[in-house]
């Protein structure tokens, strides 16, 4: 298999609250989106990596990356998405048949088994995604923030990323309103078809809030 990783690095962090995007945040001694490059960077089953920047970033040159950068990030993840997967498509980067991975710049603990059974699931017909069965009771509130009634968990799964679709279905997806898109599966799931639920990782967490760099540092730290 020959796929590509699309990561998606153009927020801004507004609710990590740190002076900087958060992806370029240093934990364990390299910043995040290092840390996310290089869970990729040896896999021999991956052959590219891109990553979608804001086109006034400041940051990422002196990264150095091993990656291709491309500069096009919109106003949402899932524009950063389109306009990076569209620029990978028109400059012959990817073919339309090429499995595209997108990976969130903030899942820098995505551990590798993981990634190997999103891989293994690349024939999937309609592409699938990493996910975790719900396992806190969920509530519904009242508007008054208070507990109104207890909904089933029974089915309910939370995506993660890395997700994996053909370029050519992704690009076909992501045609159209992005309005209610937060990821890649939704929109997919909105053309009638069904991406395969693989099983991911609880350490698999999305740096969000200040709290979860805590724990993001002390996993980057045991698997470094
Ligand atoms: N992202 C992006 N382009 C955007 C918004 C988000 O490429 N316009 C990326 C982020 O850089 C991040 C991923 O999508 O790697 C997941 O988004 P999220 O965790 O929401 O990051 P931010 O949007 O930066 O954070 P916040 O919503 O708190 O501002
Ligand atoms: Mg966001």
């Amino acid at each position: 298999m020959n796929a590509t990783v699309l990561i998606p690095a153009a927020g801004v962090g507004s609710r990590f609250g740190a002076e900087i995007p958060k992806q370029y945040t240093v934990l364990a001694g390299k910043t995040v989106l290092a840390h996310t490059v290089d869970i990729f960077r040896t896999n021999p089953r991956i052959s590219q990596i891109a990553v979608v920047v804001s086109p006034d970033d400041a940051f990422i040159d002196e990264l150095n990356l091993p990656a291709h950068i491309c500069r096009a990030g919109g106003d949402s993840r899932a524009e950063s998405v389109r306009n990076g997967l569209n620029h990978l498509l028109k400059n012959g980067l990817v073919s339309p048949d090429t499995p595209v991975l997108v990976h969130d710049a903030a899942r820098c603990c995505l551990p590798a088994a993981a990634l190997e059974r999103l891989l293994d699931a690349a024939d999937a017909p309609h592409g699938a995604l990493l996910a975790l069965p719900v396992a806190d009771t969920l509530k519904r509130q009242d508007t008054h923030a208070c507990a109104e009634t207890t909904l089933s968990r029974d089915g309910l799964w939370q995506a993660q990323t890395p997700q994996l679709f053909p370029a050519a279905l992704l690009q076909r997806a992501l045609n159209g309103s992005l309005d209610g898109i937060t990821d890649e599966s939704s929109a997919v799931e909105r053309l009638g078809l069904r991406p395969r639920l693989i099983t991911g990782d609880s350490r698999n967490l999305k740096l969000t809030r200040p709290d979860d760099a805590l724990l993001a540092e002390a996993l980057l730290r045991l698997h470094p």
